[in-house]
């Protein structure tokens, strides 16, 4: 793309500020602002158009879960049956590592924390300890397949491979990169982040499987027979892969997906929670939920909406295939944004300044036909880390390490 073209470009999306500082870059700067240009979907900033949008739900019902009680009195035929399906390599594992994790507040990637205290122990380490647990048990490895982003790919690949993947085989490893997307200020205005480059974030979980295909993995996934994905969060430290009695229910009930759920713990707990929607499964994000919704009640008197998801789904890969070209929902999300000032200075806000748009995983699940939600029990397996203290904190995560037995 040429300097005439890209301002073409710009002009069409009201965004030629770009090229405030076009005259004052070296050649090799000019062509990489050309080819950022070119490959950046300023599309996503139209939505922006009229101010920020909710986007509109449908009816909204309750869907039942499989809870603790059912799946203990089938827990041995659900074991057998996960267990086989991970020893014929039907079953991956696809780790969400592309996030900011702007609240944790460090600058590497979320999965090299170390919540050790008398040891290291990296979240990424305690992930994979999780996942050789079942590595073991079922005597084969299961396929782990990594999304970073563009803000840390270098350092993840590089941090895995000079800990020699804490124990895991390499060849079972795999990484790929998601997409990026144009971050900007409050009136729609992309931020730049040199003069020479566009602000971009991550542009959210819910385009891993498009990306996955992008970079031929998931062609390769399909080609050794992984009939199953696993798609979990970085920052559950408690997190259980490829849990075969889970794998093994998905399995047995023939769903095109399963999402692993807690009980809330109040009605108002910040937890998407899973429903129907419009009779096809769904998640109802916690700030969506009326105090009609968080009071209502199902046929036995009980909570009808108190399974919150906890970014654990089990996937069919033949259905992601089907919805792989499928538009998701776009989520405009207020974030700190760093960029270049008026005066072209760099700038880290401490606060809010403007918005990133993402796509989430959890809005495939209303695309599939089926989906099982699945309980666990939430003290053994979610301990999610977003910040450094308080809730769901890497305080918090220790307690219920220890409370499991896990040494730090
Ligand atoms: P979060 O929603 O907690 O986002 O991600 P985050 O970016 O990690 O953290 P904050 O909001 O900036 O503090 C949930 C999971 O989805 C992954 C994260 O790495 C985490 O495993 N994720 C999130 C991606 O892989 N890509 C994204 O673009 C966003």
């Amino acid at each position: 793309m040429d300097y005439t073209q890209a301002l073409k470009k710009l002009a069409a999306a009201g965004q030629e500020h770009v090229m405030r500082y076009y005259e004052e870059l070296s050649d090799e700067q000019k062509a990489l602002l050309l080819a950022q240009i070119e490959a950046t979907d300023f599309a996503v900033l139209s939505s922006l158009q009229g101010g920020k949008q909710e986007n509109v739900r449908g009816v909204i019902a309750p869907l039942a879960a499989m809870q603790l009680p059912q799946i203990q009195e089938k827990e041995g035929a659900f074991r057998a049956a996960g267990l086989e399906a991970i020893k014929g390599g039907k079953v991956g594992a696809v780790l969400l590592a592309g996030g900011m994790g702007t609240r944790l507040g460090s600058d590497d990637p979320k999965g090299m924390y170390n919540i050790g205290l008398t040891k290291e122990v990296y979240i990424f380490q305690r992930l994979i300890e999780n996942l050789m647990d079942v590595v073991r048990e079922a005597g084969a490895w299961v396929p782990l397949y990594v999304m970073t982003s563009d803000k840390n790919h270098e350092s993840t690949v590089g941090f895995l491979k000079e800990h020699d993947y804490f124990g895991y085989k390499e060849e079972y490893v795999t990484f790929f990169m998601q997409e990026m997307a144009p971050a900007c200020d409050y009136q729609g205005k992309v931020y730049m982040e040199e003069k020479w480059k566009l602000s971009t974030s991550p542009n959210g979980n819910g385009g891993w499987y498009s990306s996955m295909h992008k970079w031929g993995v998931s062609q390769k996934a399909m080609a050794d027979g992984v009939e199953w994905l696993n798609v979990f969060a970085v920052d559950n430290v408690l997190q259980r892969i490829a849990d075969p009695c889970f794998v093994g229910a998905v399995l047995s009930g023939d769903y095109a997906a399963g999402a692993k759920v807690v009980r809330k713990c109040a009605p108002d707990e910040k937890i998407g929670v899973m429903c129907l929607e419009d009779g096809r499964p769904s998640i109802v994000e916690y700030y969506e939920l009326t105090d009609e919704l968080m009071n209502a009640k199902d046929a036995n008197g009980d909570p009808a909406y108190y399974f919150g998801v906890i970014l654990n789904y089990l996937f069919r890969v033949s259905d992601l295939e089907k919805i792989r070209e499928k538009k998701l929902p776009l989520h405009i999300v207020e974030k700190k944004i760093p960029h270049l000032n008026e005066q072209g200075e760099r700038v880290k806000p401490e606060v809010p300044n403007g918005y990133k748009f993402e796509q989430l995983v959890l809005d495939m699940i209303h695309e599939l036909d089926g989906c099982l939600p699945f309980e666990v029990v939430r003290e053994k397996e979610f301990a999610p880390i977003k910040n450094a203290t308080g809730i769901d904190s890497v305080e918090s995560a220790r307690e219920l390490c220890r409370l499991n037995g896990i040494e730090l």
